[in-house]
């Protein structure tokens, strides 16, 4: 059981969807555990999946970030905003059981919702981060970790799993998600700049310096300066995978390789920079092992990845069948849903 953050440094990677997927898909086989979504996200993505989908997720979480005591992110952050230094304990307040909003998901399964007022909140988060006692950087970029403990400490549980989705950019709060995570998932999607995007993720977390005179990150610099622990890579997932030997598949590989390529560099450098696992596995003793630990590739879900995010309903759970998405007719195929559902369900079996 561990804190996980979904986080690359480019949007439209697959973050919000596969913590959408992947949550869900582990609260329903871990039914004696309870399992917690934290959407460090303003867009509020997975929310809105989580939340029952494109209708009836979106004016749900309309609803609960309306209140004056908004039961969101922001509602938390509002409170340390006030009480940066001094944990405030109130992190369960934020909790939202998600079968009680939608049928679709299991009852063991819990959100803090996003909210679109985050935004807002950044420069005040990092005003908090600055002046105050000699270590204000390491309290406040714990404010998630507080969140967590908070949450734990009302279930009477000592341990939970915990998806984090995080935004794209670096911004403060990405930086709590990552100060509060324990193993990173990197998705990325074959174009281009998915490679650009994955170094800086080694580099703005993890210090890697790639040319000369480069500066390293104030946050990793931080973490060092204030002994904060980092993540442990965990996986790094090609997402989106085209099948077949078309093109496009020979081109996703490519890229695939190609960032494959880039994280066995960073392995070589800094092992201690990866997780592990399984738990009880020995380290990688090559390139082709490491590949087997550490990358994991998802298929394009094609008009199932539509039907299931508009509607709210986990792949996992998803009828092969029509389906009315904002009055159109979507069809989800079996043999679709035949390709998509391990590939989910195997991932999932291998987060521990
Ligand atoms: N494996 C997949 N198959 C099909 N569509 C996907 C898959 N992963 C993500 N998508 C779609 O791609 C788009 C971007 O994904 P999203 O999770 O919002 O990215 P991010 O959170 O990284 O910005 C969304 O419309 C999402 O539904
Ligand atoms: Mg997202």
């Amino acid at each position: 059981m561990a804190v996980y953050a979904l986080w690359n440094n480019k949007g439209g990677v697959g973050k919000s969807y596969l913590t959408f997927q992947i949550a869900s898909e582990y609260a329903l086989t871990h039914p004696e555990q309870k399992v917690l979504v934290i959407d460090l996200c303003p867009q509020a993505n997975s929310s809105i999946m989580l939340l029952g989908g494109m209708l009836n997720g979106e004016s749900v979480l309309n609803r609960l970030s309306e209140n004056t005591n908004k039961t969101t992110i922001s509602g938390y952050i509002d409170d340390r905003v006030r009480s940066p230094y001094s944990s405030t304990r109130t992190g369960s307040g934020y909790l939202v059981r998600l079968s009680e909003y939608n049928p679709n998901m299991p009852d063991n399964l819990y959100l803090v919702p996003g909210d679109e007022s985050l935004e807002m909140l950044s420069s005040r988060i990092s005003k908090a981060a600055q002046p105050g006692p000699d270590d204000a950087w390491r309290i406040v970029h714990l404010w998630i970790r507080d969140l967590i403990n908070d949450v734990k400490a009302s279930w009477g549980q000592s341990d939970t799993t915990v998806f984090i989705d995080c935004n794209p950019s670096f911004t403060t709060y990405t930086e709590l998600a990552i100060a509060a995570s324990d193993r990173l998932i990197i998705p990325f999607t074959a174009d281009g700049s998915s490679k650009r995007a994955v170094r800086s993720v080694l580099s703005l977390v993890y210090g890697f310096v790639r040319l000369k005179g480069q500066q390293q990150s104030e946050f990793f610099l931080n973490s060092r300066l204030y002994s904060l622990a980092m993540p442990g890579i965990y996986f790094y997932i090609g997402n989106r995978l085209t099948q077949g030997e078309g093109a496009s598949a020979v081109a996703f590989k490519a890229v695939v390789n190609g960032i494959g390529e880039e994280i066995w560099q960073a392995w070589r450098v800094a092992t201690n920079n990866f997780h592990i696992h399984p738990t009880g596995s020995g380290a990688p003793a090559n390139q082709s092992a490491f590949k087997k630990m550490f990358q994991y590739e998802i298929l394009d879900a094609n008009s199932a990845s539509v039907v299931s995010s508009a509607l709210g309903i986990p792949i996992s759970t998803l009828k092969p069948g029509t389906k009315a998405v904002l009055r159109k007719e979507v069809r989800v195929n079996a043999s679709q849903l035949e390709k998509q559902r391990p590939n989910i369900q195997e991932l999932v079996n291998m987060i521990e």
